[in-house]
């Protein structure tokens, strides 16, 4: 059967009742610029869009030059359609306001516009994360007090992974599905309706070069995947690390698995690595509607109340019995010490 498009599947959803044409039309433009961002990565070294960009972002983070080109891309192609009221950027300390000359909508896209771009330079996948929230009724200039609520209230949330292929992730609630681009005829077409995660898993994905500064907990479990049929769990894990969240988790939505971004002594001032409203969010509302869990190894993802727009958070998600056995020795630590 030939595939549908990313327009048609939009069309039957807004048919269906289950999202209105504002955010159709939204997801659309957000997914030709993220055609657009395909373009200038796989120009590579040709397009003279490698190395950093000589700039910070606002986490004192090296800006790449395809960072600077991916958030330009991306809040150009907003600005004008009149389908947002305000967007929100890793790449930018606040809110960017829809420009006066240009009709207001009623959401707010907050974007990762290149996720894992330390990546770039060698060629490795990187990805375009997103999330959609309903700005709040009568706020017509957003301010960042409006983009704090929490991920359970999330419209929409997708990702892009711009790989050997160009995949486009997309929930609105109502289950996860992948796109592929169809570079020749350029659009998105359906490769996977309704994807699942499989509840357990034999392979994880961690950074093991913190493990000395993890929790105790995370030693703990971690401990035991690694001990492998001798240890408790009695059976081998396999271990992945790509360093592209967007890249990790696609693994786990194709093939199942776990992932973990631990808070450790290192980064504990900050409140973990990952970025609670433009990645963990998102994340999480994909892996659950592919039927896995997020937690920050306490709580659900989804529940934070969220404090800043570049707050931090620990993120553990995937497969749910992982997910769950991981969130376990954590909460029963606490409780031990308290
Ligand atoms: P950035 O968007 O700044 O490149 O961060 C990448 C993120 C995430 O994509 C990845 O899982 C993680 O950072 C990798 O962190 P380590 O380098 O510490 O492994």
């Amino acid at each position: 059967m030939k595939p549908i498009s990313l327009i048609q599947f939009l069309i039957e959803e807004r048919r269906a009742g289950r999202i209105n044409a504002e955010l159709s039309l939204l997801i659309e433009v957000v997914a030709r610029a993220c055609k657009r961002i395909a373009v200038a990565t796989n120009k590579g070294a040709l397009g003279g869009v490698l190395g950093n960009a000589g700039s910070d972002n606002v986490q004192g983070e090296a800006q790449k030059k395809l960072d600077v080109i991916s958030n330009e891309i991306l809040l150009e192609a907003n600005a004008w359609g009149g389908h947002l009221a305000a967007c929100a950027s890793e790449e930018m300390e606040d809110p960017q306001p829809i420009p006066d000359m240009y009709p207001k909508g009623n959401h707010l896209l907050m974007f990762d516009p290149l996720d894992g771009s330390s990546n770039i330079d060698v060629n490795i996948s990187v990805g375009t994360i997103f999330s959609v929230l309903r700005c709040p009724d009568g706020i017509t200039e957003p301010k960042v007090e409006h983009f704090l609520q929490p991920g359970t209230t999330q419209l929409a949330a997708g990702y892009v992974v711009y790989g050997p292929a160009t995949v486009l992730v997309l929930t609105f609630g109502h289950g996860t599905h992948e796109f592929t681009l169809d570079r020749e005829v350029g659009s998105f077409l359906l490769s996977r309706r309704d994807v699942r995660v499989p509840e357990e898993t034999g392979e994880f994905a961690i950074n093991m070069s913190n493990q000395r500064h993890w929790e105790a907990p995370m030693q703990r479990y971690i401990g035991e995947l690694l001990a492998g049929t001798d240890g408790p769990r009695g059976k081998d894990f396999n271990m992945r690390w790509v360093a592209s969240m967007v890249a990790d988790v696609h693994r786990i939505v194709t093939r199942g698995g776990v992932f973990f971004y631990p808070l450790d002594a290192k980064i504990k001032s900050k409140g973990g690595k990952l970025r609670l409203m433009y990645e963990a969010n998102p994340m999480a509302f994909i892996i659950e509607q592919a039927g896995g869990a997020a937690t920050t190894g306490r709580e659900r993802i989804l529940e934070l109340q969220p404090t800043g727009l570049h707050q931090r958070v620990p993120v553990f998600l995937g497969s749910k019995k992982e997910v769950e056995i991981a969130t376990h020795y954590h909460r029963e630590a606490d409780g031990a010490q308290s």
